[in-house]
C-alpha cells in the first residue's frame, strides 16, 4: 500500500506539527510565561478560534486583513480565524461591561496569519501576551513595556532591546515638517532595516517629498535615542506629549528596565488600532521583532461606543524560542515497568499505580517487545528508571530496578520500592 503521497504527510505550508520534543519546550514557556503574568496579578483568558469577519477586519489595517484566514461557515456567516488576541479582548469587554476597570487579562494562545511562510514567520503560531484595559495613566504604559522586559528575562533573554516610538509623536513631527502622506510615510519607515537607505529615500520622494524633506526625515529616524531622552525629544514637538514622557520614564524606573529601552522613530507597527505608545522587542542578534504592543485608546470604543482607553503587548513564542535557541527534548519518564510474566503484569499494574499515587509518570510494558527490545525503546524515549519484573523476583518479594543514566542495577524490596 503506498499510503498518503509524502506532501500528505506533511502539515498544511506554514503549520507546524509539534511532537513531544517540540512540544514541551513550548509547554515550558508556556509555564514560564503564565507565571510571571500571574504574578502581575493578570488573569488567563481564551476565546473561540473563529471570530466574525466583520469583528477582526474593521480596524485591522490593510496588510493583516489579506493575511486573515477567511471563510464562510456552512450558514453562509462570513468569518475568520483570529490574527491576534487584542481584537477578541475589545469584543469581549464590548458585552462584558461588568468587568472592574482596569482590568488586567493575559493568554498564551494560538492565532493564525496567511503570511509568507519563512523563518519566523508561520500562517499558525502562539503568542503571550497581555492587555490592560481602562487606564490613561503613564503608569499604565509603564507597567506593560516592564511586563514585556520581565517576561523576555523569564524566558532567558540577556541581551535585549525594547524600542519604543509614539503615533502621536509621529504625527506631530511629520505634522511640523509639513509632510501631508503620512499613512503612506509611515509605512515607507516601517521598511526601515530591510531595504537599503537608497532605496527609503527614493520611496519617500515618490510620496511626494522634496530631496531636502525626505533626508532630514531619514537622519531624525536614522539613530535611536536613550529612552531617558524621549521627555525631552517629543516636547520639542508637543509640550504634553513631552509631559507624557516624563511620567512613562519616572514609572519605569523602578522596573529597572530603562537601559533596555531606547526611542526609535522607525518603529511603526503594521496594526491600525494603535493610537499612542508603540513598542517592538528584539533579543540578541534575531531580526526580527519577538514581540510588539501599543495603546489602542480608540479600539474597544469602536466595538462598545464606550470611550476605553487600553493597552498590551504580544510576543510571538515560536520566534522567542528562537530567538533564544531554545530547543527540544521531551521530559523522561520516572519509570518504565517491565513484566516478564503474566503475574508480573498484575504485579507491574498494581506497583504503576502506586507510584503514580505519588506523582511519578510510570508506563507498563504492554508484553509485545523482548527484554533487549525495551530497554532500547527506553533509551530512545527518555526514562530514568527501568523496572523488571520477573518469576524470581515476585519469589523473592523485589523488583530490578536500572538506572538508565548512571546504567547500574540494584534489586530493592517491593515493600521498598515507594520510598526508592
Ligand atoms: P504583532 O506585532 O502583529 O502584534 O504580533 C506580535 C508578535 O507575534 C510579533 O512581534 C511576532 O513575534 C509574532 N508574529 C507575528 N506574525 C508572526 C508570524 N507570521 N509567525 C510567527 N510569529 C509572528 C500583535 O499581534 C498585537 N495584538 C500586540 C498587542 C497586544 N498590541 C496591543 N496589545
Amino acid at each position: 500500500m503506498p499510503g498518503l503521497e509524502d506532501f500528505l504527510r506533511k502539515p498544511v505550508r506554514g503549520m507546524r506539527d509539534l511532537a513531544p520534543d517540540d512540544f514541551y519546550p513550548l509547554k515550558r514557556m508556556e509555564e514560564l510565561l503564565s507565571a510571571l503574568a500571574e504574578s502581575f496579578g493578570y488573569r488567563r483568558i481564551e476565546t473561540p478560534a473563529v471570530e466574525h469577519f466583520e469583528v477582526l477586519s474593521r480596524k485591522a489595517g490593510r496588510e493583516i486583513v489579506n493575511e486573515i484566514y477567511y471563510f464562510r461557515d456552512k450558514a453562509g456567516r462570513e468569518v475568520g480565524l483570529r490574527f491576534d488576541m487584542t481584537v477578541p479582548v475589545a469584543r469581549v469587554l464590548s458585552y462584558k461591561l461588568e468587568e472592574p476597570k482596569p482590568v488586567r487579562w493575559y493568554y498564551f494562545t494560538k492565532v493564525w496569519r496567511y503570511d509568507e511562510p519563512q523563518h519566523g514567520r508561520y500562517r499558525e503560531f502562539y503568542q503571550f501576551g497581555v492587555e490592560l484595559v481602562g487606564s490613561e495613566s503613564p503608569r499604565a504604559d509603564a507597567e506593560v513595556i516592564a511586563l514585556m522586559s520581565k517576561a523576555l528575562e523569564a524566558a532567558g533573554a540577556r541581551s535585549y532591546e525594547i524600542r519604543l516610538n509614539d503615533r502621536v509623536g509621529m504625527d506631530k513631527i511629520l505634522e511640523t515638517m509639513g509632510i501631508a502622506a503620512r499613512e503612506e510615510v509611515l509605512r515607507i519607515l516601517d521598511k526601515k532595516g530591510k531595504v537599503p537607505e537608497e532605496e527609503l529615500k527614493a520611496l519617500l520622494k515618490k510620496a511626494g517629498l522634496e530631496d531636502e524633506k525626505a533626508e532630514k526625515l531619514l537622519e531624525l529616524v536614522s539613530e535611536p535615542l536613550p529612552m531617558g531622552e524621549s521627555a525631552e525629544f517629543f516636547s520639542k514637538y508637543d509640550e504634553r506629549l513631552g509631559g507624557k514622557y516624563a511620567e512613562i520614564i519616572k514609572a519605569l524606573e523602578p522596573y529597572d528596565v530603562l537601559d533596555k529601552m531606547k526611542l526609535d522613530l522607525a518603529i511603526v507597527r503594521g496594526l491600525d488600532y494603535y493610537t499612542g505608545t508603540v513598542f517592538e522587542a528584539f533579543v540578541g542578534e534575531y531580526k526580527l521583532a519577538v514581540g510588539g504592543g501599543g495603546r489602542y485608546d480608540n479600539l474597544i470604543e469602536l466595538f462598545s461606543g464606550i470611550k476605553t482607553p487600553a493597552l498590551g503587548f504580544a510576543i510571538g513564542v515560536e520566534r522567542l524560542m528562537e530567538a533564544l535557541n531554545i530547543g527540544g527534548s521531551r521530559p523522561p519518564l520516572d519509570y518504565y515497568i517491565y513484566p516478564m510474566t503474566d503475574e508480573a503484569y498484575k504485579v507491574a499494574v498494581k506497583l504503576a499505580s502506586m507510584l503514580r499515587e505519588k506523582g511519578a509518570s510510570v508506563a507498563v510494558d504492554l508484553g509485545e517487545l523482548s527484554l533487549k527490545e525495551a530497554l532500547e525503546h527506553a533509551a530512545k524515549t527518555a526514562v530514568k528508571f527501568f523496572v523488571i519484573i520477573g518469576k524470581k523476583e515476585i519469589e523473592k518479594g523485589v523488583v530490578k530496578i536500572r538506572d538508565m543514566y548512571r546504567r547500574t542495577e540494584t534489586e530493592v524490596e517491593l515493600s521498598r520500592i515507594l520510598r526508592y
